[in-house]
């Protein structure tokens, strides 16, 4: 099997990770704490990287979801393994992977509403917008890409590849 070939090398998908947590890092000024919710599996990379470059105290908490279907077609959103943890008056910054059609990160936005936080913010490594189906706001963006399916950087193709440093693109999708 090919490995996924180089769409953002790993250079700059840490470059651009210093940005986002410097924006996110000034951002937060005044607050006391942040709590990342991180998305699981694809987002376990970059919030890893994130997390370690954003200056104020942090909570990291978790959540699994799967889609039903195959990788490329997304179905309905399955939650795996739910919050360990009240969010209630937390300040939450949702961190995952990529948003596609936005219905993945419409969910979390539901899910989190329920625990009243303080406030609730987005941060997405990849942003798919011209598959966007959901109404969203993210705030924190790292790069645009087209309609291509990638992996690479926490990303699974069929489940593999998520170990890769570099973000690429696989031919057979
Ligand atoms: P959405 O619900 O359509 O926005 O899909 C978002 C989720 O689908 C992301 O969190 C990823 O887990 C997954 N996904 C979407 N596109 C890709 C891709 O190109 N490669 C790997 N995972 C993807
Ligand atoms: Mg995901």
């Amino acid at each position: 099997m090919q490995p996924p070939r180089v769409l953002i090398d790993a250079t700059r998908i840490q470059q651009r990770v210093d940005e986002l947590a410097a924006e996110i890092t000034s951002a937060s000024r005044g607050l006391d704490e942040l709590t990342l919710l991180v998305v699981l599996k694809g987002g376990f990379m970059f919030a890893a990287d994130l997390a370690r470059r954003i200056d104020i105290p942090s909570r990291i908490e978790f959540i699994t979801l799967a889609s039903y279907g195959d990788v490329t077609k997304r179905g309905d959103i399955r939650l795996v393994a739910n919050i360990g943890t009240s969010l209630e008056g937390r300040h939450v910054l949702i961190v995952d992977d990529i948003v596609d059609t936005g219905y993945t990160l419409a969910y979390l936005n539901r899910t989190v509403a329920a625990h009243s936080p303080a406030g609730v913010w987005r941060c997405v490594l990849l942003n798919k917008a011209s598959r966007r189906e959901a109404d969203l706001t993210v705030e924190y963006i790292g790069f645009e890409i087209d309609d291509v399916w990638v992996a690479g950087y926490g990303m699974d193709h069929a489940g593999l590849w998520r170990s890769l440093p570099y973000i690429g693109t696989v031919d057979d999708c």
